[in-house]
Order: structure tokens, then sequence, then C-alpha cells
């Protein structure tokens, strides 16, 4: 996890800078009511397990957050370079849009790159890893990319059994932000 945010320098200047140390980055999150937590698995499982079995492994985390959270169902994403209409399928993820139920998602393998916009504050970037959980509230407005490498497994809790329905806000402030991400070797935890 690495977040980039935006703020007021002593001389009034706005200044970017990076929060890559776990309790820094929950604390910054909390204030926005966006819930990070690191989750170890019951045992030792491959990134590349059966979906079954990356979400027996997680079990008891899932359990949790699915009594805290009202979540009622949990399934595993693959995202790869060559998934069938992936440029069409991140065109949906890219655009400013919030929803009606907490999008929740926990990193298995691969690496992504959230905005948040807040309602009152500047934008602000995730780059969430594996080992990652990230719970983005109902209403709040937020944009995903992929990194470079195009690659994401992660698990996805919803409420709503409908599923991800995104409401757009067509406000343009996606297109002030590139979608860098560090890498690896950058958001190793200090
Ligand atoms: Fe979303």
């Amino acid at each position: 996890m690495a977040l980039v945010r935006l703020r007021e320098s002593s001389a009034g200047s706005r200044e970017t800078d990076v929060l890559t140390e776990g309790a820094e980055v929950a604390a910054f999150l909390a204030r926005f009511g966006i819930d990070y937590e690191r989750w170890t698995p019951d045992h030792a499982i491959a990134a590349d397990a059966p979906a079954d079995a990356i979400l027996a492994a997680y079990g008891r985390e899932i359990d949790a957050l699915k009594t805290r959270g009202g979540y009622v169902t949990a399934d595993v994403i693959d995202v790869k370079p060559e998934t069938p209409n992936l440029d069409v399928m991140l065109a949906k993820f890219s655009r400013e849009h919030w929803h009606d139920e907490d999008e929740v998602r926990f990193i298995i393998e691969g690496r992504g790159l959230f905005h948040v916009h807040p309602a009152d504050g500047p934008v602000f970037a995730i780059e969430v890893e594996a080992g990652d959980l990230i719970r983005v509230p109902r209403g709040t407005h937020h944009w995903f990319d992929l990194c470079h490498d195009r690659r994401i497994r992660a698990i996805r809790l919803f409420q709503d059994t409908a599923g991800w329905t995104p409401h757009y806000t067509d406000s343009g402030v996606d297109k002030g932000f590139e979608p860098v991400c560090f890498g690896p070797a950058y958001v190793a935890r200090r």
C-alpha cells in the first residue's frame, strides 16, 4: 500500500507526499470512512489457487467482515492482460463514480490504483497490493486503474447480490490525474 495525498505547505502552496507505513495509511483513510487492513491466510496458499481454496483460506476474515458490514456474497475476480475486452472493462472503472454499496476488495495478486475524491478535500490515490484489504464506503466518489502489468486478482464482497453497479459523476475530475503506480519495490513496507 502506498498513499499519495496533496497537502498545504506552511507557505500555503500545495505539496504531494507519500504514506507507506500501514498505521499512517489506515489513520489517514479512516478520516474518510475508508477501512484499510492487512490480511493473512489461515494457511499458506498460492496466489493462483482455485477461487474456492482462496475463499476458504481467508474464511475467518471474510466471515468477520460479512458480519460487520452486512455483506452477503464473496467472489474472486481475475484480471490479466489477456482478459477478453480488457480495455472496455477498465474504461468502466476508470471514470469517477460511486456505488449504492461499499466497494470491498482484498488483493491476492497484482496491484491497482484507487483515486478517491472526498466531498470536502483534494483527490488522493491509493496503490493496493497483495495482502491489502480496502473498504470504500457507499457513496464515496472514486475511480480505479490497473498498474502497468495490468494484473489483479482480488476477493470482492457485496451487500447486494446484484453486484457491481457504478453511478458515473461525469465530473471530468478523473481526467486531471494520471494513473501512476510506484511498483512493488517502492511500496514495500519500511
Ligand atoms: Fe467502484
